[in-house]
């Protein structure tokens, strides 16, 4: 067996498989260390990996304001802190899933409530995450009752900036305006009534517009405690009552900007010069300043049909027209993404009139009919001349009272002249003494 020659591959192999049983054999040896080392540090500093951590207590939730939420709850009365610095991880599932960190025992939230309110928090580490977060603690508030289909559908609100005459402190009052649907079930006995909220000022509705049935559908507050410029939600309630049903509440949170109907520019004035045409405005009525909008101009051109809009964030355009023609030029405005977010367009201003499309046809009518009126004479002349060429022949001055020595004269001036034609002419004249007569008549 000895003498068994082993090819050389074979024997490669086996001198790395010791090699590698080696290996296997110090491995153990070495984690072992290594975790032997590990657990001695670890017991050395601080003891945080045993600290179990434990959930809050007295998770509450409380409806502060209307459509707002206030979740309070307690440090777990057992918990040991050994220096680990603890935080509440909130989780909330309805109306909207959302998580968010805090060191605080309590927190507001605005939130749509007509569907119920639910959360969750436990106990986190704060500044390290080598701890395990404590398990969950939730609390609920159930949605308000009512009848499926009793509350009111497509609620929307619009607000709008106007001048405030009452008070000087505060230059700018803002209106809100909110219309809806009435609910598919509701009763027809059913009546609605809304509320809003901006910051802490919470206020009822005054002035409702009303269907056929009476119902509510719609309301306007001329002022409110809404600030134009201001970054706060709003919130809108609308419940209702019911001799027969129980009304479900309906609750909208809306954002200024996306609601909020811009003013359309104001003293929009155009003027031509040639074929420059510039117009100028002024900034709407609004709490913003100057500097905080954008523009759009429609220049209309009235005889060709044409639209033209250009957006500008400057008060004045001048454009350059091709032609003379009459424009109706329109300015519409809105806050620019340099003071507040995307919001809407206004209105477009009133349209204003400039050039003069009414002088160019009618100078052309003018020169229509005068050519008209021409051709027409000359045509009815030739044909005048045509049937009685006579009437050409009444021309040459004849002076009324014909005697024969006139006569006799202009016969010897046109035999004077030697002309064949003036002779003949002379000669029927002289033939048809009648004609006289005729032209007397006429004139
Ligand atoms: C939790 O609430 C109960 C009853 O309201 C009260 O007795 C207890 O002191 C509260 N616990 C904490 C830690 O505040
Ligand atoms: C109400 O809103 C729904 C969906 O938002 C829409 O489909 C419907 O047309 C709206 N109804 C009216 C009358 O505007
Ligand atoms: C409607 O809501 C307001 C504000 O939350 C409340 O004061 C009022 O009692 C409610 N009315 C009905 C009929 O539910």
């Amino acid at each position: 067996m000895r003498s068994w020659p082993s090819p050389p591959e074979y024997g490669h192999w086996k001198r790395e498989d010791h090699w590698k049983q080696d290996v296997i054999i110090m491995a153990p040896a070495l984690l072992f260390l290594l975790g032997a080392t590990a657990i001695l540090q670890a017991h050395l500093l601080p003891d945080k990996k045993s600290v179990l951590l434990l959930p809050p207590v007295n998770f509450s939730l409380t409806v502060t304001d209307l459509a707002q939420v206030l979740l309070r709850w307690e440090p777990n009365p057992d918990q040991e802190q050994r220096g680990v610095n603890l935080g509440y991880h909130v989780r909330i599932h309805t109306p909207q899933e959302e998580d968010y960190d805090t060191m605080n025992t309590a927190s507001k939230r605005v939130a749509i409530l007509h569907e119920g309110f639910s959360a969750s928090v436990q106990t986190v580490p704060w500044d390290s995450h080598s701890l395990r977060p404590s398990c969950w603690v939730s609390a609920e508030l159930k949605a308000p009752p009512g009848s499926p289909g009793t509350s009111v559908v497509n609620l929307t609100c619009t607000t709008n900036t106007m001048v405030n005459s009452h008070q000087h402190s505060r230059p700018y009052q803002v209106s809100l305006h909110c219309a809806w649907l009435v609910g598919k079930d509701a009763p027809e006995d059913t009546q609605y009534f809304l509320y809003y909220r901006y910051g802490s000022w919470t206020e009822e509705c005054q002035e409702y517009s009303k269907d056929t049935l009476k119902r509510n559908v719609a309301c306007w507050f001329p002022r409110t405690f809404i600030s134009s410029k201001g970054r706060d939600t709003l919130a809108v309630h609308v419940n209702g009552s019911s001799k027969h049903a129980a009304i479900k509440p309906h609750d909208r949170l809306l954002a200024l900007h996306a609601i909020d109907r811009v003013n359309p520019p104001m003293n929009v004035t155009a003027e031509t010069e040639g074929t420059s045409l510039s117009i100028q405005w002024g900034k709407p009525v609004s709490a913003f300043p100057t500097h905080c909008f954008d523009y759009e101009v429609k220049i209309y051109n009235i005889r060709k049909g044409y639209f033209q809009t250009e957006k500008m964030m400057t008060n004045t355009f001048t454009v350059v027209t091709d032609d003379i023609s009459k424009y109706s030029i329109q300015v519409r405005a809105t806050v620019s993404s340099v003071c507040r977010a995307v919001g809407l367009w206004s209105e477009w201003s009133q349209p204003i009139y400039v050039g003069n499309d009414e002088q160019k046809p009618s100078t052309e009518w003018f020169l229509i009919v005068f050519m008209a009126t021409i051709c027409f004479t000359l045509l009815m002349f030739s044909l005048i001349c045509r049937k009685c060429h006579l009437w050409t022949k009444l021309f040459p001055p004849v002076p009324t009272p014909k005697s024969n020595i006139k006569d006799f004269f202009v016969n010897i001036n046109y035999e004077k002249s030697g002309s064949n034609e003036t002779e003949t002419e002379v000669i029927s004249y002289m033939e048809e003494p009648g004609l006289e007569i005729l032209e007397d008549s006429v004139f």
